[in-house]
């Protein structure tokens, strides 16, 4: 299949050429065909989330387990009573707070959701995002998107339309190219279905906003302890997801003695001749003589880091890396997201010095 390509970013949406690709978007939805599209998290991969067939056709082009549930994606509050049982009163609250934005909501479902979009579960997990691009899309394909990160399964997600086709070129009708994506690592995930409510997986919006609007917020325990036998409740977490083809080490510790600790092993990696990739900060980059290093942002503004982490990682394979070292981030606020990014990715192989 040709993949049509369309530049559309938030500036295009109101144009008549921008409309014109919107309802081109939509009619291949309406036909239960794919569209990749820009969020303000990552690139999703679109499909009729109210069609059993659209559902399956997203997790043969990403290869991704069937048991793993997609995201509904909505453009209007009015569109979620219809997919859920009900609308617990937090869950209001939260929507209030943060809906359109970064954040994804676990409800009971309605009969109207295929359990093909839930990966079997009675539950579906609703986001309305809060990209121009992305609610004109969703509003033109008649309200319910199912979307995944648009990447083959086990690669980083998305944040340029280039990675998007990369992985799935070929595989899908169209990839609406909205430029750089704002926050870089996916959304927060909350399951409102149980008491209190529950972080299944951290993101841009962190517990303590949470907390500011609900109180008491749990964290599923297998998000603190990475040895624990328990399945995550997010199917997908227990994944070895953003996972580079190169070795990962994250080395934790004071900043000096974390640069000398990379720069003497990556000395001894390239001795043997291994190509070797470090992430660094822009604080730190100058301090690193040998191998690749590339900056994933700026340690005063952590969301830099959110940013740019998945676009350095996918270079780096790019590159064939085959010894990779990362500094490590402080777990509080949006680096709580990166660290469980960055940990999946390295298969929490943790030097602590
Ligand atoms: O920012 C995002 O959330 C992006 C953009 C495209 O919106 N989407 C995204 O989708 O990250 P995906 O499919 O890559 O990740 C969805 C996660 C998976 O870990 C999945 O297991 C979990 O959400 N999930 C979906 N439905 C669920 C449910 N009913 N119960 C528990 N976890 C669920
Ligand atoms: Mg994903």
């Amino acid at each position: 299949m040709e993949t049509k390509l369309i530049r559309l970013t938030e500036d295009d949406v109101e144009t008549e050429q921008g409309q014109e690709a919107l309802r081109e978007a939509g009619e291949i939805i309406r036909k239960g065909g794919l569209v990749a599209f820009p969020t303000e998290t990552v690139y999703g991969l679109g499909g009729d989330a109210l069609n059993p067939e659209s559902s399956r056709k997203i997790y043969a082009a990403k290869g991704r387990p069937s048991d793993n549930p997609l995201i509904v994606h909505i453009a209007e509050m009015e569109m979620l009573s219809s997919i859920v049982e009900e609308i617990p009163a937090k869950a209001k609250q939260l929507a209030d707070r943060f809906w359109p934005g970064p954040l994804t909501m676990i409800f009971n479902k309605s009969d109207k959701v295929p359990l093909e979009t839930t990966g079997g579960l009675q539950t579906v997990a609703v986001r309305m995002p809060s990209d121009k691009v992305a609610m004109a899309f969703i509003k033109a394909a008649d309200g319910y998107i199912a979307a995944p990160s648009a990447n083959t399964s086990g690669r980083p997600s998305p944040t340029v339309a280039k990675y998007v086709a990369e992985d799935l070129d070929g595989k899908i009708e169209m990839i609406l190219d909205g430029g750089q994506l704002c926050i870089g690592l996916e959304s927060t995930i909350v399951d409102m279905t149980v008491e209190p409510p529950m972080i299944l997986r951290p993101g841009y919006i962190t517990k303590e906003m949470l907390e500011e609007v609900l109180g008491e917020v749990a964290v599923d325990k297998t998000l603190l302890d990475p040895t624990s036998k328990t399945a995550p409740k997010a199917p997908g977490m227990k994944y070895r997801h953003y996972a580079p083809k190169g070795e990962l080490t994250i080395v934790d510790g004071e900043s000096a003695k974390v640069v000398d600790w990379i720069n003497a092993h990556a000395k001894e990696a390239l001795e043997k001749g291994q190509k070797v990739g470090i992430i660094c900060t822009d604080e730190t980059k100058a301090l690193y003589p040998q191998g690749v290093k590339k900056s994933v942002g700026n340690r005063q503004n952590e969301e830099t880091v959110a940013r740019e982490l998945y676009r350095v990682l996918r270079e780096f394979d790019d590159e064939g890396m085959e010894v990779m070292y990362s500094e490590s981030f402080a777990e509080s606020g949006i680096g709580v997201a990166i660290m469980n990014r960055l940990l999946k990715a390295a298969g929490h192989h943790v030097e602590h010095i």
